[in-house]
């Protein structure tokens, strides 16, 4: 798979088969990925894979709390800033749309919005979870790093014909999480990733999110 290829095919996947990963090919995109550019080589990454009985364990352990509490521990840090301005508002509640849309959830059931919320808890049925954590002590660029790194993870699994699921959703079980994966107390989780085999069938990946036409988001100069 060539890479314009590898970017054309990476979508959010919501839906995952049983099928299990080998622990060898999930070591190889872990690694591989680990090739993606950090500001001043600092690779400020930690990653955390997890399959078959931790990972059950962990599912039925956030399972249990989650009925109650789906905001879990609380975020460790803002997804969105309070008030997100336009048109990030607008792009955001769109895609939100088009999700719910696919699996038949109308705007106002609220319990099957929370529903399907819930099921990130259940990393979509993914055979496996990296969790990425960096260090407190570094900042926005750090964090881009992180992003850089996430998203040569991803396109690696398509090389691999995997799916993924980049999850902000796991750092509102920071506290779970840091006991069950021991986190050293300096580091703080970013987010989680479900990785496998995509579900053909299931309605919720059969949808593309939209992208802001190129002149929304680009100039270019003295071409
Ligand atoms: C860092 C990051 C965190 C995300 N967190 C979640 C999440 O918790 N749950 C979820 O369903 N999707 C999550 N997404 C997926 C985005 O909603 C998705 O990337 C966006 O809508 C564009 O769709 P696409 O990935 O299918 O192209 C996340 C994406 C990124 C990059």
């Amino acid at each position: 798979m060539d890479v314009q290829e590898a970017v054309a095919s990476r979508y959010s996947c919501r839906a995952f088969l049983e099928t299990p990963v080998p622990e060898s090919v999930v070591r190889d995109i872990v690694e591989r990925a680990a090739r993606a550019p950090s500001g001043g080589n600092i690779q400020p990454w930690f990653v955390h894979a997890v399959s078959g009985e931790p990972l059950a364990r962990l599912r039925a352990q956030v399972a249990a709390r989650a009925e109650e509490h789906i905001f879990g521990d609380g975020a460790e840090y803002a997804i969105y800033p309070p008030g997100l301005k336009e048109p990030y508002s607008t792009r955001r509640r769109a895609v939100g749309e088009l999700l719910y849309w696919s699996i038949g959830v109308p705007r106002d059931d609220k319990e099957g919005r929370r529903r399907q919320y819930r099921r990130n808890y259940l990393l979509f049925d993914a055979p496996v979870a990296l969790f990425v954590a960096l260090d407190r002590s570094l900042g926005p660029p750090q964090w881009s790093d992180l992003g850089m790194y996430l998203q040569t993870v991803m396109l690696l699994a398509r090389s691999h014909g995997l799916h993924t699921c980049p999850q902000e959703a796991w750092t509102f079980w920071h506290k779970t999480l840091g006991a069950f994966l021991e986190l050293p107390p300096e580091h703080i989780l970013f987010c989680g990733m479900a990785l496998g085999h995509a579900d053909p069938q299931a309605a919720i990946n059969g949808w593309d999110s939209p992208r802001a036409p190129l002149g929304e988001f680009a100039t270019f100069r003295g071409f």
